[in-house]
């Protein structure tokens, strides 16, 4: 087969932000119909560098080059007319309108020639909802046209922002940490997608920090560390230990060690538990289990089983029909979060930007939001200045939160280093209870070995966890017992070590087991 020929490169790229040199020098190329995975720890500058490829940050240094034509990208207007689109992480949909509507949003003026109210605008949604049809075909991505976005899947939502891409021609598409919030299926779904794309002759760079997706897909790999490109390498050429270790500069134990649990007394009584959904559907159907203190309890599904409604529900964040929450011995049902929190639970929340943080607080804050009020940081109703600036140094250091300064807005950190700053929090405070909902989503692997060791330790400190992963590897290997939900109920609970990852599978899809163990 004959050498791809380069279709876009990056040279020089430098960006500064206050007190960090985001991109230092960074240079990067792209080839035609290749997928190049960009990887690198969290805050590496991986986002950065595709911001300003998309023209939403400008670059102090270096230039942009598609062939011979040098570019200029002051927006992402300019990046879209050039054929290069991209996939946020978290995606800029109007939930309350249809696919169309939303693939139609900001490319109207395409159409100024019509007059407002000219029968043309009518005429323009159904050819729009037509070429939506053709691309949604042309390369399996199973989109209707007339869908309302907010009613579907996240995985049906990221394959309408692709065919937003593809609708305005995108020749170059960029996808930051696109499986991050899909499930295992989802994410195969979207590998066949962007296998087709790059068949037809479209570019993609893949952010992920999964490893073994990159090896699985990529064509060329690019490492960054520091702003700085570390080196460019080929999944034949490498393997995921040495991808780790060009990441994060050290060696990186991917195996999670752990001795047997000792567990006591219970912690966590759940009886009878059922909860409805937004749309009011029954969504945890009489769910039943205890977690005990010195254990972690894994809670194995395919997304969508009840799990967010059952974690909402023990965390006082959604109402329960009916069933019980002792926690401490401490009827808890139709309580508040805080009186939750203050019964000792900790919780890392499923969604970051929704139930973690105050994006626009300081980091300091946002370490204390759960106890501000109380000593050491709030004496007499007053904050204890010294005491926030301390307790946020500690746990900067202590969990490499990537910042400047513990007093720069929380929003401004790379997302991997905003869901630290959660972890940080809720694994420093003095509790008896872990609820933990995808406690490592978005973190690079030497993020996750320390925060596994860290559940760890509490465990073996005698707090009592409970992990919701959908990431079965995070589950076999943390957890002691393991709870398998289907359809808002649990199928069954058993030993980790009992168990084969095949055999979760199956229940997981809803398989019967022949004994409860
Ligand atoms: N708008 C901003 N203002 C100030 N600093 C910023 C801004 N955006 C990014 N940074 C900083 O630039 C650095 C690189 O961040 P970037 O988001 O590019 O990292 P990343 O490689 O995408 O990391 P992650 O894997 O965590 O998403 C970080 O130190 C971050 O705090
Ligand atoms: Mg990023």
């Amino acid at each position: 087969m004959a050498e791809k020929s380069l279709t876009l490169e990056m040279r020089g790229i430098t960006k500064n932000f206050p007190g960090v040199l985001a991109n230092d020098q960074v240079d990067f190329d792209l080839r035609e119909g290749e997928i190049h995975a960009l990887l690198g720890e969290n805050g590496a500058g991986k986002s950065t560098l595709m911001n300003i490829l998309y023209g939403l940050y400008q670059a102090e240094a270096g230039e942009i080059k598609i062939g011979t034509e040098a570019l200029h990208l002051d927006s992402p207007r300019d990046a879209i007319r050039h054929g290069i689109g991209m996939v946020h992480q978290h995606f800029m949909l109007i939930p309350v309108f249809s696919v169309t509507e939303n693939i139609m949003l900001g490319a109207e003026t395409d159409h100024r020639a019509a007059p407002n109210d000219s029968p043309l605008v009518r005429l323009d949604r159904r050819e729009v909802a037509r070429r939506v049809q053709q691309l949604s075909q042309e390369y399996g991505l199973e989109v209707d046209p007339k869908a309302i976005v907010g009613d579907l899947p996240v995985g049906v939502q990221q394959r309408v922002e692709i065919v937003k891409a593809l609708y305005r021609q995108a020749r170059i598409l960029i996808l930051d940490e696109p499986t991050a919030v899909l499930t295992p299926q989802e994410a195969d779904d979207l590998f066949r997608i962007v296998h087709k794309l790059t068949q037809r002759g479209v570019s993609v760079i893949f952010i992920t920090h999964k490893l073994k997706e990159v090896l699985a897909i990529a064509d060329r790999i690019t490492v960054m560390r520091g702003g700085k490109v570390v080196g460019t390498t080929t999944p034949q050429e490498t393997n995921e230990n040495q991808l780790a270790a060009m990441m994060v500069g050290r060696e990186v134990i991917l195996k999670v060690e752990k001795s047997p649990a000792h567990p006591t007394s219970q912690v966590l009584e759940v009886d009878h538990l059922h909860v409805r959904d937004v749309r009011g559907l029954e969504a945890v159907r009489g769910i039943s289990f205890n977690v005990r203190a010195g254990e972690i309890l894994g809670i194995a599904g395919v997304q969508g089983n009840g799990q967010t409604e059952l974690v909402e529900a023990l965390t006082g964040l959604r109402r329960c029909e009916s069933g019980t929450i002792k926690l401490q011995n401490h009827d808890l049902t139709g309580k508040t979060p805080r009186a939750f929190t203050e019964t000792g639970l900790a919780h890392i929340p499923e969604d970051r930007q929704r139930h973690g943080l105050v994006l626009s607080y300081t980091i300091a804050d946002n370490l204390v939001l759960c106890d501000y009020y109380k000593p050491p940081f709030g004496l007499r109703g007053v904050i204890q200045q010294q005491s926030l600036d301390s307790h946020a140094r500690q746990l900067i250091q202590d969990f490499d939160i990537r910042t400047p300064s513990p007093y720069i807005a929380t929003g401004k950190l790379s997302g991997g280093n905003q869901q630290k700053v959660i972890v940080a929090r809720e694994l420093s405070r003095p509790v008896q209870l872990v609820i933990a909902n995808q406690p490592t989503r978005g973190l690079d692997v030497g993020s996750i070995e320390y925060i596994h060791k860290e559940i760890i330790a509490m465990r073996d400190r005698g707090v009592a966890v409970l992990l919701v992963s959908a990431e079965l590897d995070e589950i076999m290997s943390l957890a002691d017992r393991i709870a398998v939900i289907y359809h808002g109920q649990l199928v069954t609970t058993v030993n980790t070590t009992a168990v084969t990852r095949e055999q979760l599978g199956l229940w997981m899809a809803g398989a019967q087991p022949e004994t409860t163990a």
